[in-house]
């Protein structure tokens, strides 16, 4: 039994004061869903605001990116053992990064080791544009991705990773995926290669999210597919009343299940 882990990616919105707010609107209800793992992942200035609210709390604290290097000379980048102080999660080559901010495969690889090395648990981002949908090479491109990003990852650290599939052209464009579309690249493509990597007792214990236009409304369709064991939700999680009910449609499921 996979717990459902729903996780509000904030991108570069908020202020830490605005942060601050959103989280009090909405922590008491996160807090009563058992049985769901909830995450907010704020920008990284609101960061320790946040994680100082929550510090009693069920939620948890993630941030957007982490750099793998422990100290040094690496000027604007935060180290993992720093996100570490305040965070539990950190997401890792997530597509704007990849696209904007130059993410590898290899760096993606490097980030996730320095999460682990620091304690972080590392929700890792793959992904396929609407040029390799349209040619039909979401399959191959998410393998490459994953084998990029495993590279050199145990079995035992394997298991702690969250993988969270958010096809591009589904992000932030009000076209979700549709569940049945969702359920087969977790399943017959991540959750497949998971297990040529490492098995299939390991592969069903790995976490699948689906990210890409999550909302209220198409939250519960998702989250009811058996390999969509929760969210990476962007602009919905940035609405206290939309993220509440994401996160009650998870707690139906794994109530459900
Ligand atoms: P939206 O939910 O705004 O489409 O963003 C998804 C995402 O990129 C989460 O990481």
């Amino acid at each position: 039994m996979r717990t459902p882990i729903i996780a509000g990616n904030w991108k570069m919105n908020k202020t830490a004061a605005q942060a601050v707010d959103l989280v009090a609107e909405m922590r008491s209800d996160l807090e009563a869903a058992e049985g769901v793992e909830c995450v907010v992942c704020p920008p990284y200035l609101a960061v320790p605001d946040v994680a100082r609210l929550l510090v009693d709390s069920t939620v948890a604290v993630g941030c957007q990116d982490v750099y793998w290097k422990e100290s040094g000379a690496f000027t604007g980048e935060v180290a993992a053992v720093m996100a570490a102080e305040f965070c539990q999660y950190a997401i890792i080559g997530h597509s704007e990064r990849r696209e904007y901010f130059g993410e590898t495969d290899q760096s993606v690889n490097s980030k996730i080791k320095g999460a682990l090395a620091a304690g972080l648990v590392p929700i890792v981002c793959v992904g396929e544009s609407l040029e390799l949908r349209q040619a039909e090479k979401t399959e191959s491109w998410i393998i490459g991705q994953l084998h990029g990003a495993f590279e050199g990852i145990s079995v035992e650290q394997a298991i702690g990773i969250v993988i969270a599939y958010e096809p591009i052209w589904a992000i932030g464009t009000g076209l979700a995926a549709t569940a049945e579309e969702a359920e087969r690249v977790c399943g017959q493509v991540v959750r497949a290669t998971l297990t040529e990597l490492y098995g299939s007792g390991v592969a069903e214990q790995i976490r699948v999210q689906y990210g890409g236009s999550v909302n209220a409304g198409n939250a519960a369709e998702l989250l009811a597919k058996p390999n969509i064991d929760g969210a990476l939700v962007g602009g919905a999680s940035l609405k206290a009343a939309d993220f509440v009910t994401i996160v009650r449609a998870a707690q139906a499921q794994s109530r459900a299940r």
